[in-house]
């Protein structure tokens, strides 16, 4: 089962996925989102990463969702925040200030845990859906968002190299996902670091993601 597989991966400390500061794509190529304080992020599959506290930083309402309860109460900790804890429709909120991430299951999440999402920023989210999940994640991170801006952050590389996640979506995947609803450019890529950049050679690629009016 896809929970228990990432539970278990928590449980075991095997998060390399974790990054030791802000991706750096995500500070550099931040203004592209053309967010002001105040208004709102959604991160999908969150894990516990400092890109959430450099939005908050930022001034800006930050969402996300994840799986591991011990991820999410890790971050409140971090920042020094004490939430306030309720059950909301099979998943967990934890909120506090201008922080609210939900432990549980993303495809759970419907358009009312979230309000309005002015973007969406997915860092190692999308390739960690299996292949075939593929479709249904980004359908339903379009109605939940009503379709939002998005700061995509993902890998691409030979598949037959290694067994993912993460998954490689090259940008011919994301635009068979996302082209009915995004106008779709590539805006960075570089050697991936980590696992994934020694053994296949991957590049990090950041794409941003327009609605179609
Ligand atoms: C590759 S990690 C990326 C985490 C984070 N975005 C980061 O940059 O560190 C993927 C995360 O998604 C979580 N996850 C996977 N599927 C999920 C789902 N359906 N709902 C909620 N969380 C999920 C896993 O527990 C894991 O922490």
């Amino acid at each position: 089962m896809e929970q228990e597989f990432w539970q278990a991966r928590w449980r075991e400390n095997r998060i390399g996925f974790h990054e030791a500061a802000p991706n750096t794509l995500l500070t550099r190529h931040f203004p592209l989102l053309d967010l002001e304080a105040g208004q709102s992020v959604f991160v999908p599959l969150c894990g516990k990463a400092l890109d959430l506290d450099w939005l908050l930083s930022l001034g800006l309402c930050v969402t996300g969702v994840e799986f591991h309860q011990g991820a999410v109460e890790e971050v409140f900790a971090r920042l020094g925040l004490t939430p306030e804890v309720t059950q909301a429709d099979g998943l967990t909120r934890f909120q506090s200030g201008d922080l609210t991430l939900y432990a549980g299951d993303f495809f759970a999440l419907s358009p009312a845990h979230l309000d309005k999402v002015d973007a969406v920023y997915d860092r190692a989210a999308l390739v960690a859906v299996k292949p075939q999940d593929r479709q249904a994640y980004a359908a339903h991170l379009n109605r939940i968002t009503g379709t939002a801006r998005q700061l995509l952050i993902g890998f691409d590389y030979d598949q037959s190299l290694m067994d993912g996640p993460p998954f490689s979506v090259p940008g011919s995947a994301v635009r068979a996902l996302y082209q009915d609803s995004h106008g779709i450019t590539l805006i960075e890529e570089r050697a991936a670091a980590g696992r994934v950049g020694a053994r296949c050679n991957a590049l990090e690629q950041a794409l941003l993601l327009t609605p179609l009016t």
